[in-house]
């Protein structure tokens, strides 16, 4: 579970306070599909950042599997980053050096899996983002819509609890945010993933079991 008590984030630029996130309060459970939606600027990846552990809170509370976030050091804090979470971006982000098949293996390179075992989990996973044979290919000789199938395959990798979406769709065309949105909805259902996604895409909200508006 994911719950964020008045949680304050603040930001001082030239000398002034802002306050990005205000008193929110948030709890996820483990199977949920949510969505944070709000416009541009309203901090919602700011959010994402901190429930992902890449970010503090000003002042509140972070818990995560009921460990508070705040007293955590940087290296407990990167390691249960791994463990617990998995992130999808807009813009995708896969390594262009790499072949798609490398850049799914690379976190479990990271993590010392047997090799024969990276190559056996990403035949797997390629199969489930419905890019079966594809491992050879570059990303950049890929649709945006293939590249980020890619992208949910290396997030899925370690089998992390949570997936962490923002604004995933935001580069594609309307027929591949959909298919795109429908296989995150399908990994929560068939995998119980739980997945925060980030839009402002109205015409997503409908996938979500709950929309928090921010
Ligand atoms: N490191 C920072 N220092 C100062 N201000 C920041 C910093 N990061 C973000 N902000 C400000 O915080 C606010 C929220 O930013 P954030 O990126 O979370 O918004 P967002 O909802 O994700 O927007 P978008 O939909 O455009 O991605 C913005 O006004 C931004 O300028
Ligand atoms: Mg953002």
């Amino acid at each position: 579970m994911i719950e964020l008590r008045n949680a304050y984030k603040t930001y001082n630029t030239n000398g002034n306070d802002k306050n990005v996130l205000e008193n929110v309060n948030l709890r996820v459970e483990r199977g949920e599909f949510i969505i944070l939606f709000g416009r541009s600027g309203c901090g919602k990846t700011t959010l994402l950042n901190i429930i992902g552990l890449i970010d503090n809170l000003t002042s509140g509370e972070y818990l995560v599997e009921g460990i508070n976030a705040e007293i955590l050091s940087r290296k407990e804090a990167a390691k249960y980053r791994n463990a617990l979470f998995g992130y999808i971006f807009q813009s995708f982000y896969l390594l262009p050096d790499l072949s798609a098949g490398e850049n799914i293996q690379l976190p479990m390179r990271y993590k010392g899996m047997p090799r024969d075992e990276q190559k056996e989990r990403t035949k797997i996973l390629l199969e489930q983002v419905g890019m079966a044979g594809r491992d050879k290919e570059f990303p950049n000789r890929m649709s945006g819509g293939e590249q980020q199938r890619i992208a949910i395959a290396r997030a899925l990798a370690n089998k992390p609890p949570y997936l962490l979406a923002d604004e995933p769709t935001g580069n594609l065309d309307t027929t591949n945010r959909d298919h795109i949105v429908h296989l995150l909805s399908q990994i929560n259902k068939e995998q119980g993933s739980t997945i925060v996604m980030v839009t402002h895409d109205r015409e997503l909200l409908k996938y979500a079991d709950r929309v928090v508006e921010m």
